[in-house]
């Protein structure tokens, strides 16, 4: 048997953009780090790096991103957009969007918080990383990676992550194809880049914000080692927060943000 043929994600490749090569391997420390990697090989634009086992994920910062092998998925897209360093949190923003379209076509809604994180009724539903290279000032390179919880079960998270983590078949009770919920979000992302290429970012921004679950309420946000309180009032065009507080109208690039 070919070495393709082993691959369980074979049915999510799309005829072009993103998902027209994916490359998968049973086990990986982490599919952002593979990814980093192969970026060294110049892989095409586009390429999803996806394994059955994420050994090391990581999270933003100091997180890790936990999976018991075979349940959610695991996966990092490799882009080049060629942008102004500004336009890194957009990514991420984009990248939302997409996860949140793409699970909708499941029946299930969930929300985002900003920069980062999918949500489902409180509870974590998938995450986000991107890490991206610069060179001569733009963005030269970008690993967007994602993790999406799929047939977990209360059990399959660590005990300290039972009460905070969810899955979609623990919202819907059905278990589902990876591939198929891979698939959808593939087409998403490439939906909404094509989106943003055009530039209709203002499309993008209102996507996201009518599945924020924290718009217009009070957060607390860390910019740099201070944090700085005030209302949630929207995303720039580059997908920076902003936010109302007692100085004004302010707007921050990625870091925390907790809703108090
Ligand atoms: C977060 O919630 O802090 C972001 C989590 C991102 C996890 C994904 S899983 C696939 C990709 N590879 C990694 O090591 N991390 C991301």
């Amino acid at each position: 048997m070919g070495k393709e043929n082993r691959n369980p994600f074979l049915s999510a490749r799309t005829s072009t953009g993103i998902g027209s090569n994916i490359i998968y391997e049973p086990e990986m420390s982490s599919t952002n780090t593979r990814a980093l990697e192969l970026l060294r090989e110049n892989v095409e634009n586009g390429t999803v790096v996806i394994t059955d086992h994420q050994t090391q994920g990581r999270g933003r910062g100091p997180n890790v991103w936990e999976s018991s092998p075979g349940t959610g998925l695991t996966f990092s897209v490799i882009l080049y957009p060629h942008l102004p360093i500004s336009y890194s949190g957009f990514t991420s923003i984009v990248a939302g969007v997409s996860i949140v379209s793409g699970l909708e076509e499941f029946g299930i809604k969930p929300t985002l918080k900003w920069p980062n994180d999918v949500y489902y009724e409180g509870k974590k539903l998938g995450g986000i990383l991107c890490e991206s290279h610069v060179r001569k000032g733009r963005l030269d390179s970008i690993v967007v990676g994602i993790g999406i919880n799929v047939n977990e079960q209360k059990d399959s998270f660590p005990s300290i992550l039972n009460e905070k983590a969810t899955s979609m078949s623990m919202i819907t009770g059905i278990s589902y194809n990876r591939a198929e919920v891979l698939k959808s979000v593939l087409h998403q992302m490439n939906v909404w880049i094509n989106i943003w290429a055009g530039g209709a970012t203002k499309n993008i921004i209102a996507a996201w914000i009518s599945h924020c679950h924290h718009m217009h309420r009070h957060v607390k946000f860390r910019s740099g080692k201070n944090w700085v309180e005030g209302s949630f009032t929207g995303l720039s065009d580059h997908g920076e927060a902003i936010l109302k507080t007692e100085s004004g109208i302010q707007q921050y690039q990625g870091s925390e943000l907790q809703i108090i």
